[in-house]
């Protein structure tokens, strides 16, 4: 009786796979950045509509949290909605915007079990009010867990963040608050909606795109990249656990030798 209970008890403990045991526990990315590409065309391969394509990336953005926290990652951004999305059918953009409180609905008890500290960036002004307040909800609840920092790229745009941080640095120097010398590259940083965080170490992107669309443009400038041509709907922890392993193999310079 004991022995079987033990055994049940044994496979409700989530066991580490072959690969998981590879990594080296001490150059685990701090920041993995990820581009979720592929979901409509997931749907279009299996003759659904593309909206049944971001339900099931939703899945998987449960999946990859909970593994990049067990695996020691700190913070992990995910591309959900960029500025540009909006230029999306209408239907598939009211879908994408219910996507966060649904998403947040389901795994803010398990977020918080797992210590998860939700974050944003991205303009809030323009979310309809249903997503600012799942997001916003799940923001405050988070804000004092202390393990991975997940940070949600929500109406989010490099090139948009990069004005107004220049805006804001422009003012202030108009005010007579900072010298036009003083600008250097950790005053920008300081300015971007990632100011508090680090650099992303990876970026992942699904899908076999091999570009960036206006993701982090300034804060990849020294991270390494992994493209897969796995779809989102399909990546899971093995292919997240698959480019960590390319990452720890990489030797980074940062531009020294
Ligand atoms: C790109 O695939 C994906 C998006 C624009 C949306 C990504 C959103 C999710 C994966 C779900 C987000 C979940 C939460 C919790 C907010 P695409 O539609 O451009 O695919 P395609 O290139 O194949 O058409």
């Amino acid at each position: 009786m004991l022995e079987k209970f033990s055994k049940w008890k044994s496979n409700l403990t989530p066991t580490k796979t072959e690969s998981t045991v590879d990594l080296d526990p001490n150059t685990v990315p701090a920041h993995v950045a990820i581009i979720m590409d592929g979901n409509g065309r997931w749907a279009k391969q299996k003759g659904l509509p593309r909206i049944a394509g971001h339900r099931e990336g939703m899945k998987v953005v449960n999946k990859i949290v909970s593994k990049a926290n067990e695996l020691g990652v700190e913070v992990l951004t995910l591309y959900a909605f960029s500025t540009e999305n909006w230029k999306r059918p209408k239907t598939e953009v009211d879908y994408l915007m219910k996507l966060p409180e649904r998403f947040l609905g389901m795994e803010l008890p398990k977020l918080m079990e797992e210590n998860v500290k939700v974050r944003l960036m991205g303009s809030l002004d323009h979310l309809p009010e249903h997503t600012l307040k799942a997001v916003t909800k799940a923001v405050h609840e988070t804000k004092d867990n202390t393990g991975l920092v997940l940070n949600f790229a929500l109406n989010y745009g490099s090139r948009f963040e990069m004005v107004e941080a220049m805006k804001e640095i422009a003012k202030q120097v108009e005010k007579g608050e900072m010298s036009s010398d003083e600008i250097d590259a950790d005053v920008i940083g300081a300015h971007l909606m990632t100011a508090e965080l680090k650099d992303p170490d990876l970026l992942i992107r699904t899908s076999g795109e091999i570009r960036l669309s206006n993701f982090m443009l300034w804060q990849l400038a020294y991270s390494e990249f992994w493209f897969t041509d796995v779809l989102w709907p399909d990546f899971n922890e093995e292919n997240f656990v698959e480019a960590i392993t390319v990452y720890q193999k990489r030797a980074r310079r940062f531009g020294g030798v």
